[in-house]
């Protein structure tokens, strides 16, 4: 999704705008640009595609201001073109702008009534001219924006700057996020604290509905009602975060490869290894009043809560439901008091997750939400905050985040459970110690590649797959198709396995591979049913399991043997196995597996 950054500095910005740029890039784009304040004009450079092509306009052409905004385009309205790239001009104005304007249509139509002359498609141009509009009726800069923003409908983070004025941004945040960063006689913005890390640790996030006055020495904050507030200062963990690969050849196999590591620390935090219990103190939440569960999240989050589902009703015994973030927010649906709403969600910051969230705070229930960017929009709004401890995930698709969701969705699990008297202190023993193996099988997993190498270099001959699960390996063979479509372009499902025959067993022949989730857990036996019908039916199946191999036998083209696992862990370790398929297939396939196209790390768009 867009980022944005803007820096009032003492010497040239563009070099660390770019550079705060390329800390953005995760979360995905496809042109980029800055503009700066120089001898009191405003002069840009854009290009269309990745930092590099920015960076050798700027080489052809440097740009010497010591204002200046920048911006990653992921485009909504409008191709993906240098036109269309921010940051937008309009006579003494320059903006960038993350999120969408859901009224830009009527504004156009006015400001073109009023000989405002547009030369992109984007939304974001019609504020850039609304604010030059305003200030060519003699509004101040700050008069002239906070107009402007009275009359925005939608979402945005925004920052401006103006021709003549070096010494001054605004920045302004409705729906999209937005950090102020404070240096010494020096000011940022940026979506994200990560971006800012390389000049400053001391952020303040602002409200939604804040807009602030920076110049270099600080910023004056104001709330949608034009009051000046005071938001608290806090010192960032970003600066602390290495963003490299390592050895890795991209972030994505770094990121599965430190799974065992960030696993143990996440499960540590919420786990008691020598008692072999869970540590209750660390829910924030009284667990055995809850007495139904609404889980909403999008994409691979939204999978990682329907396996919540599965074991919150097995383990816990309790009511849950969950729905899509996309949808639930507009289902209006009825919910009565006294339920938890549990979000679920990496980045902390994904529009409709955060949407729905405050739907069910009118509804009246606690919410509770498993975020991995503890800063974050939907942590800041959430009574309960249970966080992952996966460190920055930067490849897109998302591997480590989900995993660490998994885990503290298990340890949510026993522990209401157990407060509810429906898990005994032998069984809470029990399931504690299958999560404390989880890491080490893993491990085992990622000591020998070559097998998943093997059977991706078949899959990326291939133009749709099948993948195939019961129970809680359902939702695995949701994200394994998920993860495989993301990043190789192969086309991919996921299906409950006992669903094959009422329609999708019609796409079965020779040409299709078929990957089943298949552990040794109390489906297995029904699950091998699956895969003898679809045997039977010409499929290529391979199986991932920790069964005996000659019980399946002859019937599977493949089989992936791995480490025993208990039956309540599985879910935490055949996601690796999916990943691996997925991640190989796309390097097979020579595609940009941390930066899918069209896909967004941070989507704080609806
Ligand atoms: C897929 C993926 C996405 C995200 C989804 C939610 O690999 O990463 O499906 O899971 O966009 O994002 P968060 O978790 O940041 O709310």
């Amino acid at each position: 999704m867009c980022g944005i950054v803007g820096i009032l500095g003492n010497e040239a910005v563009a070099g660390p705008l770019v550079e705060a740029l390329r800390r953005l890039e995760y979360r995905g784009y496809d042109s980029a640009g800055i503009a700066t304040v120089e001898n009191g004009s405003l002069d840009r450079r854009r290009a269309e595609g990745k930092l590099v092509k920015l960076e050798n306009c700027l080489s052809e052409a440097p740009l010497v201001g010591h204002t200046g905004i920048g911006h990653t385009r992921w485009a909504t309205h409008g191709a993906p073109n240098e036109i269309n790239a921010h940051p937008h001009v309009s006579g003494d104005v320059s903006v960038v702008h993350n999120g969408i304007i859901e009224n830009f249509r009527e504004l156009r139509e006015d400001l073109e009534k009023s000989g405002m002359e547009f030369s992109t498609q984007t939304d974001t141009e019609v504020i850039a001219h609304l604010i030059a509009r305003t200030l060519k009726g003699g509004a101040t800069p700050e008069e002239a924006v906070e107009q402007s923003l009275s009359k925005l409908e939608g979402a945005f983070a925004l920052a401006i700057i103006f021709a003549g004025h070096d010494d001054l941004m605004i920045a302004a945040r409705k729906g999209s996020p937005l950090a102020i960063g404070y240096g010494d006689g020096e000011m940022y913005v940026g979506s994200d604290a990560i971006a800012l890390a390389p000049f400053t640790d001391t952020i303040t996030y602002l409200d939604d509905g804040d807009w602030a006055v920076l110049k270099r020495d600080g910023a004056v904050i104001r709330d949608r009602a034009g009051r000046q507030v005071e938001r608290a200062k806090v010192k960032s963990v970003a600066s602390a975060l290495m963003v490299d690969k390592g050895n890795h050849r991209h972030f994505m196999a770094k990121e599965i490869h430190e799974q065992p590591e960030v696993l143990s620390h996440t499960l540590a935090h919420y786990l008691d290894f020598s008692e072999g219990r869970v540590d209750r103190s660390r829910f924030d939440l009284d667990l055995g009043a809850i007495e139904r569960i609404t889980i909403s999240a999008c994409g691979t989050a939204y999978y990682a809560g329907l396996v919540g589902k599965y074991w919150l009703e097995r383990w816990a015994r309790i009511p849950v439901e969950i729905d899509i973030a996309s949808e639930m927010r507009y289902r209006e649906a009825p919910m009565e008091k006294g339920g938890m709403a549990l979000f679920v969600s990496q980045s902390g910051e994904t529009a409709d997750t955060l949407a729905t969230l405050r739907y069910c705070k009118e509804e009246g229930q606690h919410i509770a939400s498993i975020v991995n960017v503890r800063e974050s929009s939907i942590a800041r709004e959430s009574a309960s905050v249970l966080p992952t401890l996966a460190g920055p995930e930067i490849g897109v698709a998302s591997t480590k985040a989900f995993t660490c969701q998994l885990a503290v969705i298990a340890c949510l699990a026993i522990a209401i459970g157990r407060a509810r008297g429906h898990i005994s202190e032998e069984t809470e023993n029990e399931l504690v110690m299958a999560l404390a193996k989880v890491p080490g099988h893993i491990s085992t997993i990622l000591r020998d590649e070559s097998i998943f190498e093997k059977i991706s270099h078949d899959l990326s001959h291939a133009r749709d797959v099948l993948y195939l699960g019961r129970g809680v390996s359902y939702p695995i063979a949701l994200e394994g198709a998920l993860k495989l479509k993301e990043i190789s372009y192969i086309h991919a499902e996921g299906y409950a396995a006992g669903e094959l025959k009422h329609g999708p067993i019609a796409l079965i022949d020779e040409d299709v591979p078929i990957i089943v989730v298949a552990p040794d857990d109390d489906l297995f036996e029904k699950t091998l049913s699956n895969i003898q019908e679809v045997v039977a039916r010409g499929g290529r199946v391979t199986v991932l399991t920790d069964h005996d191999p000659d019980r399946i036998g002859a019937d599977a083209e493949n089989i992936i043997s791995l480490p025993t696992v208990h039956p309540f862990a599985t879910p935490l370790v055949y996601a690796v196995p999916v990943q691996l398929l997925a991640y190989h297939t796309a390097v097979f396939m020579g595609t940009d597996v941390d930066q899918p196209r069209n896909l967004a790390k941070s989507v704080t768009v609806e």
